[in-house]
């Protein structure tokens, strides 16, 4: 490598420390908090989940295939219930869902929130009881809405005055009174180690509490006997690992409570403060145990509860990315390997952005192991890349892999159970994979590979 390149490439890769400091070690060992809980390498070197090792899944079930640890996933869910006890967590489909998730979420005691009819439909259809199942987004429709109210979802969130205005038309027509939350912007945004406060709120979700549009909204809905008004919503961002950013919005949010209270007489008895606690992707990431989080978020309600003279609300939050992200890792196989100028290598696998767009959407980062085996090859920097038509269709952007990486080895990407299979496509008309559940030393399909026949089956021209 040329030094003004190895410069360079040091400078993309941050603190993650230039190539010559990697051992044949390192590349082959697992990061705890990148895998699930029950993954590690066998004797000899494979990597096996719950017992399973990823040959035996490869053979059975194909590559590439998103490889579920449902133990894992099961056991996050239970550390923010245990963490938020007495409040409620709502699991946010929108992250990944399916029936065999809904099961396991319901099972676990946890709530579910949906974010559109299909969410709704799969949750209502693995038997999740719709009074612990929140609906949000910023254009549900009428059929939606209608679906929902006849179903007794349990909360709506709603996001405009249209909205009020649909939804009070069907509780009304149906002589329903129905559960809302109003979802509000706090004016803080939060990505990762960051969070930004701001004066105004420029974005589609939810009511302006800066601008004053938010308790408008709640003023329109108390004046409307059809609709029960449980409390205020906020959302700030993802994969936030600095929780100041919560304690903002909680702020922000308690003190239109207390204008509430001050104006109209109300105490709202629930708050919702939202999802987006992060992961780890690589070694650099830290994220906090819900345990930790809780306690921060608890704190700082209960504090400004205190200095406004309100009464503590019922707290919900919406973890969607935390509990499913680490619980999957994607299983692909490596079909060609290619040097490119000494500069790096890029390997690629047999699915790419169709599968998990993160990386050329939001320029995520991810790591990735050989798993068919351990190596004792010196590391390189390699690129992984899908098989796409784009130059953007990579996986992963840097890391290190052993050198004699080659076709037909097997490559697994940890922390792809969320935001992955819920966003995949059919891009250059490539099946989706199939999700694999692995259990108690058992595997089992619960979303199938979509198949050719799958996809023309839509074309009906
Ligand atoms: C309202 C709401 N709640 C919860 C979530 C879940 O976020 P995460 O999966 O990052 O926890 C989202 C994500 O966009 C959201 O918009």
């Amino acid at each position: 490598m040329r030094a003004h390149e190895a410069g360079a490439l040091h400078g993309e890769l941050g603190n993650r420390g230039p190539a010559w400091l990697r051992t044949p070690d390192d590349v082959n060992a697992l990061v705890p908090q990148l895998w699930p809980r029950g993954v590690v390498r066998d004797s000899d070197g494979v990597l096996t989940v719950s017992g399973l090792n990823v040959k035996d899944l490869r053979a059975e079930f194909g590559t590439p295939a998103y490889v579920l640890d449902e133990d894992d996933l099961r056991a996050r869910a239970r550390a923010f219930q245990a963490a938020f006890q007495g409040h409620d967590v709502y699991y946010a489909g929108k992250a990944f869902l399916c029936r065999a998730v809904v099961r396991a979420i319901d099972e676990e005691g946890l709530f579910l929130d949906v974010c559109s009819g299909g969410e709704l439909a799969t949750a209502l259809s693995a038997g999740m009881s719709p009074e612990r199942i929140g609906f949000h987004g910023n254009n549900k429709s009428v059929r939606e809405l209608e679906r929902a109210v006849d179903a007794g979802v349990g909360r709506i969130i709603v996001d405009s005055f249209d909205e009020i205005d649909r939804l009070a038309a069907i509780a009304r027509e149906r002589g329903k009174r129905q559960p809302v939350l109003v979802r509000v912007t706090v004016g803080v945004e939060a990505h990762t180690h960051e969070f930004i406060a701001t004066a105004h709120e420029d974005q589609k979700f939810g009511f302006s509490v800066g601008g004053g549009a938010a308790f408008k909204a709640v003023c329109k809905i108390l004046d409307d006997d059809v609709l029960d008004l449980r409390g205020l919503h906020s959302h700030i961002g993802s994969q936030i690992f600095d929780a100041s950013g919560f304690e903002v919005a909680a702020r922000r949010v308690l003190a239109l409570q207390a204008q509430i209270r001050d104006a109209r007489g109300v105490e709202l008895p629930e708050i919702d403060l939202g999802g987006g606690f992060g992961i780890a992707y690589t070694t650099q990431d830290d994220p906090a145990a819900p345990a930790d989080l809780a306690e921060r978020m608890l704190k700082i309600v209960d504090d400004e509860c205190e200095a406004r003279g309100l009464a503590v609300p019922k707290l919900s939050v919406e973890p969607g990315r935390a509990i499913v992200g680490p619980a999957v890792f994607t299983l692909y196989e490596v079909g060609t390997v290619k040097d490119v100028d000494g500069l790096r290598t890029y390997v690629s696998v047999d699915g790419g952005m169709s599968d998990n767009i993160r990386t050329a959407l939001y320029d995520a980062s991810y790591s990735a192991t050989v798993a068919g085996r351990a190596s004792t090859a010196d590391p390189i920097l390699a690129r992984v890349v899908g098989k796409h038509c784009e130059s953007g269709d990579i996986v992963v952007k840097d890391e290190f892999l052993p050198a004699d990486v080659q076709p037909g080895d097997l490559l697994a990407v940890p922390g792809t159970g969320a935001y992955c299979r819920s966003m995949a496509s059919n891009y250059n008309h490539v099946p989706r994979p199939p999700v694999v559940a692995v259990r108690g030393g058992e595997a089992r399909v619960i979303v199938r590979r979509e198949t050719e026949d799958d996809l023309l089956a839509l074309d009906v021209g």
